[in-house]
């Protein structure tokens, strides 16, 4: 069973071709083509650009992604497209095309949940359910932060997520503040890389509601504090890689100290067998490195799913092992396939 994998929910536009042979998953090809460097200028994604761009690229990823899977249209059973959440004029360049494509070869299309694929991607390599479930997944990108109870594939319970700004994006304006560039994720892992032991500056941020007995984030009031700190920095301060690199190491700190306390509070509570994390910040190898150490310690014998870093990002391919894990949603009715912006797990 081929399954096309097509991704167009924000900025970056991916095709995959995966073969599932009796549970077992071949890749045959993940094509990304990224839009980092147009909306670079802009500090974020400009949706009617992302729009455009999509439109332009999704031929030229998907005859890639068919020439290196080595195989022509007609092989593929399946076609999968995240129809949300995500932004609107984006996602409808990926459903049409999809939409288009199923009808010519007269194939079944599968609606995909672009947060339910963050998920789906760990079982890449791990389908030992009956030790993974139930799982706490932790879903953290651009546009969400998410603890959901997972029962079983398609089974989710929302426990907590952010009242106000996701995680990614505290990354993307932090960066955008001190200059960094965009996405602002891999621009702030990137500095705190550097050490800077003996600092006379200070740079000490909240952890927002980390002590709160609930699931719930909030990442805005986070943001809103670099920037009281930033404004009461004198102008030559401010400018220096000195203050940058201590602001942005103490900014990523925080958001892992307080996604792994509610992460880690949630699996005790909860008596899970695993974690399971996904998302664009699950990029980031502290995170991953200090969500390893810190259920080893605290919760030993525990599973932890985290993907690949490039599949941590938007891709394809977690949209086509999502396709093949919802096939009993796959229709020919195609009308009914719509772009849901706000579409919820
Ligand atoms: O999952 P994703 O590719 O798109 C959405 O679904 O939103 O996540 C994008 C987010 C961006 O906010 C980006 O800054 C962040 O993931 N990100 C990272 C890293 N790589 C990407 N955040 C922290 N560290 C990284 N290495
Ligand atoms: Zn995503």
């Amino acid at each position: 069973m081929v399954f096309l994998g097509i991704e167009t929910t924000c900025d970056e536009t991916g095709v995959a071709v995966l073969d599932v042979k009796n549970s077992d998953f071949q890749v045959k090809s993940n094509i990304v083509a990224s839009q980092v460097k147009i909306h670079k200028k802009y500090g974020g994604v400009f949706p009617t650009l992302a729009k455009r761009e999509h439109r332009k690229n999704l031929p030229i990823v998907f005859k890639k992604a068919l020439k290196k899977a080595k195989i022509k249209e007609n092989g593929i059973d399946f076609v999968a497209v995240a129809v949300g959440p995500g932004l609107e004029p984006c996602l409808w360049e990926g459903v049409n095309f999809a939409k288009d494509l199923a009808k010519k070869l007269k194939i079944p299309l599968v609606p995909v949940n672009h947060l339910e694929a963050h998920i789906l991607v760990n079982f890449l390599y791990n389908q030992n359910f009956k030790f993974l479930f139930p799982a706490v997944c932790l879903v953290v990108a651009g546009g969400h932060t998410q603890l959901l109870l997972m029962e079983k594939i398609g089974k989710y319970r929302l426990i907590g997520e952010t009242r106000d700004d996701a995680a990614g994006e505290c990354f993307d304006k932090v960066a955008r503040l001190l200059g960094l560039g965009y996405p602002g994720g891999p621009a702030i892992e990137k500095l705190s890389k550097f050490q800077i032991p003996n600092s006379k500056l200070k740079v000490s941020l909240p952890r927002p509601m980390i002590k709160q007995k609930n699931y719930d984030f909030s990442f805005a009031g986070l943001k809103t504090a670099v920037l009281y700190d930033f404004l009461k920095r004198p102008e030559k301060i401010r400018r220096t890689k000195e203050y940058k690199i201590l602001v942005a190491t103490e900014v990523q700190q925080a958001v892992i100290d307080v996604l792994i306390e509610k992460t880690l509070r949630a699996a005790k509570e909860f008596g899970v067998k695993s974690i399971i994390l996904g998302g664009g910040v699950v990029a980031n190898e502290q995170l991953k490195r200090q969500f390893i150490e810190n259920s080893k310690r605290q919760i030993p014998n525990f599973k932890i799913l985290i993907p690949p870093k490039e599949l941590c990002t938007d891709n394809g391919l977690s949209i086509a092992i999502a396709g093949f894990f919802n096939k009993e949603k796959a229709t020919k009715n195609f009308d009914k396939i719509r772009a849901e912006a706000n579409l919820r797990i």
